[in-house]
């Protein structure tokens, strides 16, 4: 086996709010992957640190009365109080706001301005001098400067969909202080990252770092026209770093963030007398980044732009996984299915959640749903009634004797195991831990018959039959074993305890091939308790909290999702009910298909073109691939929800939605109104 050095990181989690399940899915799937590469001898660190910079923790600290250094401080323990809880373990776990981080900030910034692609212009932006600060387009509301509609946010109309700068908004007011901003003028630092199209063309499309449907992403959506100018830099007052030539002006939280890996990094090389430049600098290194679909942008383009003019290395592979629902649905806090990491400490193993993750997550941009039957089934019927009842009905025979001196005959049970083991392997390296469990759980269907016909608890009652119980316990808790070293990056208690239990300390990955003779076995202790329904209950219960309010956002469920709270603001507040007001917020009108095409890739989805009238377009996403062949709805008239706000999907940006009615499979009908309707008309 080739010697790897590797180094991984998951996205820092802001530090204006706590670990939540929809943070867990990234942080155990990293987590799960680097305890596989080191139980398979690699040399591997996983980096992580608080992401501490922003607006939104200026905020908290004022509301709270405290210091922005306090309030991240806090925050920094209760994160790694949780993480550890989960059983995640890094190698480094540092924060943003660090020397290391303002030292990397300033190296790479020196780097981005000698290669001349640092940009200033002057802004018109708004302040709100209650609060002395900027305010993003998101932290101002009032009329739409176009129809006049009410409470309106700074970049765009819900009702009119028109779209404007923050500072043609009238009667604004701050929704930080309440306060009427003002205009101010002030000087903004740009990347101009459209220097580096043609690297970043090649990098997306051919090195084979990002998934298929991530390239195509960038390719369709970002990559076909010039790129945007990446605006860095926020004017006083902001929490972050002042940056060094140009007074008065910090980096915006996306700027150094990411820098934050290398900071981390160099603090555990600082601990640990390692050369930085051999984990950042030195092609014998592979980065990984894992990180949610929300952030794809800032790793895919901006970062490897600022890694390339900086000279550091690039990352291998950047692991870009989709969101958590929770019982089919957003995660909600009204609904009670915006669980904190420590509500679920309090009412289940936290062995439960990083298998049933793992049963979930492939190498594809997938939403993975947790729901509450299903999550209680799979962990009482794999782990419990599978994995760990080889070792409670057997190891307690062997108590007395230990293993039998030599390895029984077991009609190749234990060979064939051993000889999945590459499979095993294969799928863990690529991150397709749903196969990984399969393969397991089939070796587990195999050693459970062979216990139930060999019938131990029999054997037990005959003392004539003193050897073939020792040969008959040896073979499965050598079943269970293999099984335990397989499920090793997963389940790594269960691995300490079955280390313990069979006297010999379980490292390595290809233990899994040679039989355990001849040891001791300890005293057995219960090693999984089954889950219960009420438990998950019951926590959803404690999780649930009062609708309306900021209490009621949810986030994005995906790993992390913040750029300092901006964008955590454009999340809409969730609500249970929706009143006539809301409800006649949605924007129904007439349009006409006007192109249509088969999404590949997709079994369900049908790209269509819509002309809602003059030149407006809309390309929207529908799931009726299979009812409607693309050629029979162009030029066909359809209802769509105009102002519905746009929304990634894995294929692209669907920028609206058309209405149909039936329980959906093939029963799917659009509302196709009559030929006498006009593009664009009003429903009501
Ligand atoms: O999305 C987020 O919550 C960010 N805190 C992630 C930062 S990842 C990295 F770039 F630092
Ligand atoms: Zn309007």
């Amino acid at each position: 086996m080739t010697e790897r050095n590797i180094l991984v990181t998951a996205a820092l989690p802001y530090a204006n709010g706590h670990i939540h399940l929809g943070h867990l899915v990234e942080y155990i799937q990293t987590d799960v992957w680097v305890r596989f590469q080191k139980l398979r001898g690699r040399r591997c660190i996983y980096i992580c640190a608080d992401d501490t910079h922003g607006t939104a923790i200026m905020i908290r600290a004022r509301q709270e009365g405290r210091r922005e250094e306090q309030v991240i401080a806090d925050m920094q323990a209760a994160h790694v109080r949780d993480f550890s809880g989960f059983q995640i373990q890094f190698d480094n776990y540092g924060s943003t706001h660090s020397d290391e981080n303002r030292r990397l900030c300033a190296e790479i910034w020196a780097a981005l301005r000698k290669a001349g692609i640092i940009v200033e212009r002057e802004v018109d932006r708004l302040y709100d001098p209650e609060v002395q600060t900027f305010l993003a387009d998101r932290f101002v509301k009032g009329k739409c400067p176009k129809c006049g509609a009410p409470d309106q946010y700074g970049d765009s109309c819900e009702k009119c969909l028109a779209k404007y700068d923050p500072t043609d908004l009238v009667e604004p007011r701050s929704t930080i202080s309440g306060a009427t901003p003002v205009v101010k003028r002030s000087t903004q630092l740009f990347v101009r990252i459209e220097d580096l199209h043609a690297f970043l063309e090649e990098w997306t499309q051919t090195s084979g770092a990002l998934q298929p449907e991530i390239s195509n992403y960038l390719k369709g959506h970002f990559l076909g026209e010039p790129l945007r100018d990446w605006d860095v830099s926020r004017p006083a007052r902001y929490f972050g770093f002042e940056i060094p030539d140009s007074p008065g002006n910090y980096w915006y939280v996306w700027f150094d963030a990411p820098i934050g890996y290398m900071a981390s990094t160099l603090e555990w090389c600082q601990k640990h007398g390692e050369d930085f430049n051999r984990w950042w600098r030195d092609p014998g290194t592979e980065i990984h980044h894992f990180i949610g679909k929300d952030i794809t942008y800032f790793h895919t383009l901006f970062w490897p732009a600022m890694l390339k003019t900086a000279g550091f290395s690039l990352p291998k592979q950047v692991h870009i996984h989709g969101f958590l629902t929770v019982g089919g649905e957003k995660m909600s806090k009204a609904r009670g299915t915006f669980i904190l990491a420590s509500t679920y400490l309090k009412h289940l193993d936290p062995a439960f959640l990083r298998y049933f993750y793992a049963t979930k997550l492939t190498p594809r941009v997938e939403d993975l749903d947790l729901n509450g039957a299903e999550f209680v089934g799979k962990v009482n019927a794999d782990l419990v009634g599978k994995v760990v009842n080889l070792a409670s009905r057997t190891a307690k025979f062997v108590h007395g004797t230990g293993l039998s001196p030599a390895y029984p005959a077991d009609g190749g049970l234990f060979e064939y195991a051993a000889r999945q083991s590459s499979a095993i392997a294969d799928a863990y390296e690529t991150g397709d831990y749903n196969r990984a469990m399969r393969l397991v759980m089939e070796l587990a269907d195999r050693a459970n018959p062979y216990v139930e016909s060999r019938e131990p608890w029999n054997l037990k009652k005959d003392a004539a039959k003193g050897r073939e119980l020792q040969d008959v316990c040896t073979v499965a808790l050598n079943l269970f074993r293999q099984l335990a070293i397989y499920l090793a990056p997963v389940l790594p208690r269960l691995a300490e305890q079955t280390a313990e239990l069979l006297n010999c300390p379980m490292k390595r990955w290809d233990e899994a091939k040679n039989p355990l003779v001849g040891t001791k076995v300890g005293h057995f202790t219960h090693l999984m308790k089954r889950a219960e329904l009420k438990q998950f209950e019951a926590m959803i219960e404690e999780s649930k909290q009062p609708e309306g309010g900021a209490g009621a956002t949810a986030g994005a469920g995906g790993a992390a999702s913040a750029d300092g709270g901006e964008a955590l603001a454009k999340e809409p507040l969730l609500a249970e009910t929706c009143s006539f007001d809301e409800f006649s917020k949605v924007d129904l009108r007439i349009a006409r298909v006007v192109a249509a095409e088969d999404v590949k890739d997709s079994d369900k989805l049908l790209r269509l073109t819509l002309s809602l009238g003059g030149d407006v377009r809309k390309s929207v996403f529908a799931g009726i691939k299979g009812v409607y062949k693309p050629e029979e709805l162009v030029g066909r008239l359809v209802v769509c929800c105009a102002n519905l706000a746009p929304r990634k999907m894995r294929f692209g940006v669907s920028e609206g939605m058309v209405l149909a009615s039936g329980t959906g499979g093939k029963e799917i009908y659009l509302l196709l109104p009559d030929s006498g309707a006009v593009p664009g008309q009003r429903v009501h």
